[in-house]
């Protein structure tokens, strides 16, 4: 019988040095979307997915995140006094249980598949999610939700995957597919960041993943690969080299790189836009503003 995924790791050591000099001194991961962290926006999708368990990797400097999953209670009675309801519930919705959550740091910068192996010991023997928080997606089932939902059928380990174009695949993980069987591919091989001109495909590996504990049995053994770090694409990769199987899902919906500059502004748009509370006004401005594009310099 396949396990309940129940625990997600959410890797948010890095430095965030594209959005310099705002990460300077806040994490990238409490960047907000119109109101909410980029944070907020993993943990949802991750509830919405039946997971109990929030495991962050982190490192020096996100004190801000583990205030931000604290409870506020000053803030809380400030605004009972003032009858401001809805926005305490918007509070409250943020917070975190006492034992759901858990911090873990990863003391030196190794590569991604090195800081999912950083909290091994939270895992045990049992699948787990992976969600890496600058990719968001916009879905009306949110993205780790169908792939939990695919996992029940399939078992093994599986990844979202989106088509990007051929010159774009040198950023990402990407599917070598063995059959393709529409929303699933089966997975003969995985390479990370391959070089320009040498993609087994054009399907991206995108931040969401379910693995076996396997994965981080090879993570206990890999060396470091493309760009000098561990990669988690390669301990993936090493399951079908040890007969496992290893599926990409291709996710109903909408993915924003928030790693980026040009990716998080898309999302503000796109997520402003979603704001019944803001959709007109927002939109007046964004057709006003597409003709007059220097308005801002
Ligand atoms: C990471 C993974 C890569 C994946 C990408 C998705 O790369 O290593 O396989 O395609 O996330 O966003 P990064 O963007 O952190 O360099």
């Amino acid at each position: 019988m396949k396990r309940k995924v129940t625990k997600a790791i959410f890797p948010v050591a890095g430095l965030g040095t594209r959005f310099l000099p705002a990460t300077k001194s806040i994490p990238k991961e409490i960047m907000t979307l119109v109101d909410r962290p980029l944070i907020q926006y993993a943990i949802d999708e991750a509830r919405a997915a039946g997971i109990k368990e929030f495991i962050f990797v982190t490192s020096r400097g996100k004190g801000a995140l583990e205030d931000y999953f604290d409870h506020a209670p000053i803030l809380e009675s400030a605004l009972r006094k003032k009858k401001k309801h809805d926005l305490l519930n918007t509070l409250k919705s943020t917070n975190m249980d006492s034992g759901e959550i858990a911090y873990i740091r990863q003391h030196r910068a190794l590569g991604l598949g090195h800081a999912v192996w950083c909290a091994r010991r939270l895992i045990s023997n049992e699948p787990f999610a992976v969600i890496l928080p600058d990719d968001v997606i916009a879905a009306e089932r949110p993205c780790l939700q169908q792939m939990t939902e695919a996992y029940a059928e399939t078992g093994g380990c599986m990844v979202a995957a989106m088509e990007v174009p051929a010159d774009a695949a040198s950023s990402y993980g990407v599917l070598d597919v063995k059959e393709d069987m529409g929303s699933m591919v089966s997975v003969k091989g995985m390479v990370e960041k391959p070089a320009a001109g040498t993609a087994p495909s054009n399907l991206a590996v995108i931040g969401r993943y379910i693995l076996t504990p396997d994965v981080l049995r090879n993570l206990n053994r890999i060396k470091a690969g493309t760009g000098g770090e561990i990669q988690l694409t390669d301990a993936i990769a090493q399951e079908i080299e040890s007969g496992r199987g290893v599926y990409g899902y291709r996710f109903r919906g909408q993915r924003f790189d928030c790693g980026s500059k040009a990716g998080f502004l898309q999302a503000t748009v796109a997520f402003g836009l979603a704001r019944p509370e803001l959709r007109e006004e927002f939109a007046r401005y964004l057709q006003a503003m597409a003709s007059l594009p220097h308005a801002a310099q």
